[in-house]
């Protein structure tokens, strides 16, 4: 074989190697109407938001604006959510839901009793995990108004 036919064949070898076989979407569709989908999409920008502002304060030890932010993000926040749209979410969906608002929560309450940022960055971490798992395992699929 030519050097340049074996240069291309190797090179070809390598891509397919490299790429991933197929880029298939495994999560779970989660079927909403348009505006489900977008209640549900500006819930999780509040969250990415409060998160920023729980790390601006654990950066600043400043350990009361932590917990303001993590008490937005708790319980009281995740009942605004309508009993319509509660109704749609799969059991897996909710129980991640109830574990990230609840761990919120906690932050909240040990950010104040504590005033520990080592503990609070710890459980802000673990909340986290909750964001990961139901990221990895819901997709959000629009349909209608
Ligand atoms: C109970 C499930 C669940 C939990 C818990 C969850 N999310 Fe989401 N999030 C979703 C789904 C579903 C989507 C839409 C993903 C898609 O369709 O590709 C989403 C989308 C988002 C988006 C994109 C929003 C947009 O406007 O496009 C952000 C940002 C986000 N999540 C942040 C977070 C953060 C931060 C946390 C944890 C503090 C979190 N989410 C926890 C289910 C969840």
């Amino acid at each position: 074989m030519k050097a340049p036919a074996m240069r291309y064949l190797l090179c070809t070898a390598l891509c397919l190697a490299v790429l991933p076989a197929h880029a298939e979407d495994a999560r779970t569709p989660l079927t909403l109407s348009a505006t489900e989908a977008a209640a549900v999409n500006e819930e999780m920008r509040g969250f990415l938001e409060g998160v920023q502002e729980i790390s601006r304060g654990l950066a600043d030890n400043d350990m009361k604006a932590v917990a303001k932010a993590a008490r937005a993000l708790g319980m009281a926040g995740a009942n605004h959510v309508p009993m319509s749209l509660r109704k749609k979410f799969p059991m897996a969906f909710k129980q991640m839901g109830h574990a990230t608002h609840m761990g919120f929560d906690n932050l909240a309450i040990d950010a104040e009793g504590l005033g520990d940022t080592g503990h609070s960055l710890q459980q802000l971490s673990e909340t986290l995990q909750n964001c990961n798992a139901c990221h990895a395992s819901f997709r959000l699929v629009a349909k209608g108004k």
